[in-house]
């Protein structure tokens, strides 16, 4: 089976003094989270989308899809976690107790605040992953990456052309994440925000599926507006 979980259980403290955490702020007149999920629940491989937000927010993100998506969509709100990987673990264990979990169970990771995710990456990170291959979305760094240890002197300039940006969906198997973050230290815990992240420090093959420059996450206020523009791009599409 393959589930989407979208990852709404953030607070979108970097968006500033903002009344909701930013997945329910509107772009083109909709809540940016309903632009997402809709990406997911176009796509029927999903057996369901697992949406995770916080506590305080489940109602309201339920009422949002009742309003915004057709009847039938194949969608589950439930609570995220305290940091990114608790809020795929608490997706995991929604799985594990309504369905069961095998080792062919497949979970496509999206973050809530990327709405411009495409068919096209989505579909590719189902096909890698149902060949049993742990996949990340990426594009390739376009600034040169400077390496600077103390925030004051620049102690590297790797070479670019080895150097990609992290987008997502990230897509694995859900047993295996989960064995592999139940073996993580807690410290270790602390510091990955990042699923890929759990899989490479774990010595286990994550493989790249090309993303989009357009497929931004939301995190300033700026990239609200850029996504007003993308958006007016998508329609003319
Ligand atoms: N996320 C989540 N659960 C958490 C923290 C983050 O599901 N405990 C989600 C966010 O809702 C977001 C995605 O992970 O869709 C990417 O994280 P980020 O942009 O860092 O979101 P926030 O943590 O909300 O933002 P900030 O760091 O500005 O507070």
């Amino acid at each position: 089976m393959i589930f989407g979980a979208v990852l709404a259980g953030g607070k979108g403290t970097r968006m500033g003094n903002v009344d909701k955490p930013k997945q329910f702020l509107t772009i083109g007149g909709k809540p940016i989270i309903v632009h997402t999920v809709e990406k997911f629940v176009m796509n029927d491989k999903f057996e369901k989308v697992i949406v995770l937000c916080p506590e305080q927010w489940i109602s309201y993100t339920k009422d949002l899809f009742r309003k915004y998506l057709p009847d039938g969509s194949r969608v589950e709100v439930i609570q995220g976690g305290a940091v990114r990987n608790e809020t795929i673990m608490n997706a995991i264990r929604y799985i594990e107790e309504n369905y069961g979990l095998d080792e062919d169970t497949i979970m496509v990771t999206h973050d809530a605040v990327r709405p411009f995710v495409t068919h096209r990456i989505i579909e590719e990170n189902i096909e890698k992953a149902q060949q049993g291959v742990i996949c990340d979305t990426v594009i390739p760094a376009t600034d040169t990456i400077v390496e600077s240890r103390d925030g004051a002197v620049i102690s590297a300039i790797p070479d670019r052309k080895f150097y990609y940006q992290g987008q997502t969906p990230q897509s694995f198997r859900a047993a295996a994440f989960k064995r592999l973050y139940q073996e993580l230290t807690e410290e270790e815990r602390e510091i990955l925000t990042d699923a890929a992240k759990v899989f490479v420090m774990k010595g286990e093959k994550v493989t790249l599926v090309q993303g989009e420059t357009f497929n931004i996450k939301v995190t300033y206020p700026y990239d609200l507006q850029l996504a007003e523009t993308l958006l007016g791009g998508e329609k003319k599409c």
